[in-house]
């Protein structure tokens, strides 16, 4: 009597959410991500000549010139760059073909110097910058770093220097900086110390390097106290890095080739909340029972490994990805963070999950009744 009206109350949720439970993964967009910088312009094509060619003219002279603007009311403005009147702490020297820094005005607070063809920063256009804050280099062809230039910018908040040829981190960072993004480099290597100083730090982005296991030691990121953001996307990790610092929020390591997580490698973080572990290779042997069962996690993204099952999390978890695995079954009693018997009724008991994406799996409709008394948010599932 009792098991029949349960079960008619669960059927009758499973009819009131069951239109909009089962959706198909969206379609990705084909277009370029909005915000993606510039490539520099590309050469104007060859047209064949009719008189004898001349040959190929060689770097750098086949950059095309600099890009000067007209006279500015700045006297100290350089005339590769904007000045503008309105915001006299900026300079903006971004697309201009610039192949060398020009002399930085001491009212330089916001450099930009994105998209042009700088191949090395040296001291001399700094010597009088004291004031800069934030700069960004994105997008050029950077490879060489002279130590001490950052070091001697005493208010140096946000380095971007993502997309240049940079081989090691920069060396010299000065002990104020906040944000360090140097993703779609050529880094195989982080010299010993180089984050030492940086206990104000809370990004720092290696995304699209070439760093393996060995080049992280143990007290890499160790003094990196404030450190929010850690991005070590796509490079070539087979290990979880060691010695993050756990004031960490999030964690990405999407397209490494970590095939194992430590039992206990979550356990020091209070505020992780965060974690992508997209495009690895993940088994249901390198992850140990409990290792996800962290309450302060609220987004984990585990698609594109090979998994079988679906690990264990706790009631917290808002978003779980686990697109293309290996799935074959989904039992809701066995990955319900609380006991179906519990009094549910309680609303703090009822897990968080609002989002399930289970498509590329071996898993059919219907989503199992369990599934649907468990998780009493989920508002959507992708199957
Ligand atoms: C450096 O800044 C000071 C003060 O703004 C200025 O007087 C001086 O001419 C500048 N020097 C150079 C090399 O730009
Ligand atoms: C680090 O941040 C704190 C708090 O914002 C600030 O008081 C301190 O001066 C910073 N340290 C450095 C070296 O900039
Ligand atoms: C998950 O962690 C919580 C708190 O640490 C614990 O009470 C619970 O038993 C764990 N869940 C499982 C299935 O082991
Ligand atoms: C799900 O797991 C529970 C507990 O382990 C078990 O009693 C139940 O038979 C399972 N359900 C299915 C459909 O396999």
């Amino acid at each position: 009597m009792k098991a029949s009206a349960r079960l008619l109350s669960a059927l009758t949720l499973f009819l009131l959410l069951g239109a909009v439970f089962t959706q198909k993964p969206r379609a990705k967009k084909p277009t370029k991500a909005p915000g993606s910088p510039r490539k520099p312009p590309a050469r104007p094509p060859v047209r064949k000549p009719t008189v004898p060619p001349l040959p190929e003219p060689k770097e750098p002279t086949d950059f095309p010139p600099p890009l000067l603007g007209p006279p500015s009311i700045f006297p100290d403005c350089p005339r590769e760059c904007f000045c503008s009147p309105s915001y006299p702490n900026a300079l903006n020297c971004e697309n201009r073909n610039i192949r060398v820094i020009p002399v930085i005005p001491s009212r330089t607070h916001y450099l930009y110097l994105q998209n042009n063809y700088i191949s090395e920063i040296t001291e001399e256009p700094f010597l009088n910058a004291s004031d800069v804050r934030w700069i960004n280099l994105a997008n050029n062809r950077i490879h060489r770093i002279d130590k001490q230039v950052f070091e001697k910018l005493p208010a140096l908040l946000y380095l971007y220097a993502q997309r240049n040829q940079l081989n090691e981190v920069p060396s010299g960072l000065p002990a104020t900086l906040e944000q360090l993004r140097l993703g779609r480099n050529r880094i195989t290597r982080i010299p010993t110390g180089v984050f030492s100083k940086l206990g104000n730090l809370t990004l720092l982005d290696l995304y699209h390097n070439q760093l393996s296991d060995s080049d992280l030691g143990k007290n890499t990121f160790k003094d990196l106290k404030s450190l929010v953001q850690l991005n070590l996307a796509h490079n070539t990790l087979k290990k979880m890095p060691a010695g993050v610092p756990n004031s960490l929020v999030q964690l990405f390591l999407d397209r490494n080739r970590i095939d194992d997580i430590p039992k206990a490698y979550f356990d020091s973080f209070s505020h992780l909340a965060f974690v992508r572990l997209n495009y690895n290779q993940l088994s249901d042997k390198g992850v140990p029972k409990n290792v996800f069962n962290v309450s302060s996690l609220l987004d984990l993204q585990l698609s594109h490994n090979q998994l079988a099952s679906i690990p264990l999390f706790s009631g917290h978890l808002e978003h779980l990805h686990l697109n293309h695995n290996s799935i074959e079954s989904i039992n809701g009693t066995q990955i319900c963070p609380y006991s179906l018997q519990a009094d549910l009724s309680d609303m703090s008991k009822v897990p968080k999950l609002r989002y399930l994406r289970l498509d590329g799996n071996h898993l059919n409709p219907p989503i199992p009744l369990d599934v649907i008394m468990c998780f009493r948010l989920l508002h959507s599932i992708v199957i």
